[in-house]
């Protein structure tokens, strides 16, 4: 970490414990999003981290953008999420869109007065999203949609939709991706989920039902929608990646607090051997999925994206979130299962990280694709 990193999240941490902790047992039994919270980060300036000045962002690297998310998933992992979609639907408009389409959409998404949400899974095609239903017929002037997205991050809290859907024939290159705004005619939000962890950030089902989106909102041309979809989820699982090691890093923090002044049999419990164990591999576990993540969004800042890299940093470092709250959980024993303390809630949180943005088995088929064409060559 340089010096600009150590500044710019000493006073995010600042941020997040005046703004977010606070908040964060209430709002996750209430299941409360707060915009103000949203905006609050806007202002901060980290809704739009690696976006150019231009467009509003702040300029920053991939690798300054992984030190953001970290800081605010130890206090939330649900805003650092509503940032990280928000954004990879940002860097989607940065790569893929025209200059109209960026100048229209980009600047309310960075200054964080918008959200953006990401449309790619249905019902029938969540691994396979190749295999996706919703339909966008060419009409006059535009396109028709028809179909339902289910299990979207943001649904009914975000504005603008990078919505995929089928134009063509069968399997990826049918697929073309399209903006799509809250409150376009024939759009609307289906039911929401009831849901283990994330309770403070809004997942719900988006029904399209004759759908009018003009041609001006098609992104790139018919057919590369689902490029557009996999290169957008290259950087949002670097940022997955992050906020697992955010995630993780609290859950490691809670636990040596409490083992250093938790007292059993007339000693502090971090003095037992056995709990030393667990805490240095949980710290460890930890650092090997910050380097991981950080090489992986290197590979985002030299401007070729390491599709590899970024499956290898989302796994490793979510698969890394759900062990390591898993044994805060553990370490801090009774407390550690009540909302007394937020190690449950970081572990509920953690769950779904190892699910979103691609299971990590879908990872792992990334990975191997990767590995079989080095080793064909
Ligand atoms: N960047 C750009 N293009 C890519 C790419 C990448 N990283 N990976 C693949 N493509 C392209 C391929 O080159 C190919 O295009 P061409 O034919 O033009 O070369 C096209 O995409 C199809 O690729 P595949 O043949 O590999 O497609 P597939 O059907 O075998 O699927 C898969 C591959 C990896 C399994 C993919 O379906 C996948 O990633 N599935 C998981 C879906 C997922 O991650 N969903 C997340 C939902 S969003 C979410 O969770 C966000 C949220 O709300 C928090």
């Amino acid at each position: 970490m340089n010096e600009f990193q150590r500044e710019l999240t000493s006073s995010l941490e600042k941020f997040c414990q005046d703004n977010i902790e606070p908040h964060m047992e209430h709002d996750d039994h209430e299941g409360k999003f707060r915009m103000e919270i949203f905006r609050g980060l806007g202002e901060y300036g980290v809704t739009g981290v690696t976006l150019p000045e231009e467009f509003g962002g702040a300029g920053l690297s991939y690798q300054d953008y992984a030190y953001v998310l970290e800081t605010i998933a130890k206090y939330s992992v649900p805003y650092a999420v509503t940032v990280s979609v928000s954004s990879m639907v940002q860097s989607i408009l940065l790569n893929f869109g025209n200059a109209e389409q960026k100048k229209k959409y980009l600047p309310a998404l960075t200054s964080g007065e918008e959200i953006g949400a990401f449309a790619l899974s249905e019902s029938h095609s969540g691994s396979d999203a190749a295999n996706m239903k919703t339909t966008a017929k060419k009409v006059d002037g535009g396109y028709m949609l028809n179909g339902t997205k289910m299990w979207i991050t943001s649904g009914g809290i975000a504005k603008t939709y990078i919505v995929m859907a089928r134009t063509g024939g069968e399997g990826a290159k049918g697929v073309s991706a399209f903006i799509v705004r809250d409150g376009d005619k024939g759009f609307s939000f289906g039911k929401a989920e009831k849901k283990m962890g994330w309770k403070t950030s809004p997942t719900r089902e988006l029904v399209f039902e004759n759908c009018f989106v003009p041609q001006e909102n098609l992104l790139l041309e018919e057919g590369k929608g689902f490029n557009v979809a996999m290169g957008g989820l290259d950087r949002g699982r670097v940022a997955i990646g992050a906020i697992g090691v955010g995630c993780a890093q609290r859950a490691l923090d809670e636990s040596i607090k409490y083992s250093l002044t938790r007292q059993q049999f007339k000693q502090a419990i971090f003095d037992f051997q056995g709990l030393q164990f667990m805490l240095s591999d949980m710290a460890t576990e930890t650092e090997a999925s910050r380097l991981m993540v950080h090489s992986a969004a290197l590979s985002l800042d030299s401007g070729t994206p390491n599709s590899k890299l970024c499956s290898m940093a989302k796994l490793k470092a979510t698969d890394t979130a759900m062990k390591v709250t898993t044994d805060a959980v553990q370490v801090l024993g009774g407390v550690g299962y009540t909302s007394e303390y937020p190690v449950e809630r970081f572990m509920r949180d953690a769950k779904v990280l190892q699910i979103v943005e691609g299971t990590n088995q879908i990872q792992r088929v990334v990975i191997a694709r990767h590995l079989k064409k080095e080793y064909e060559q």
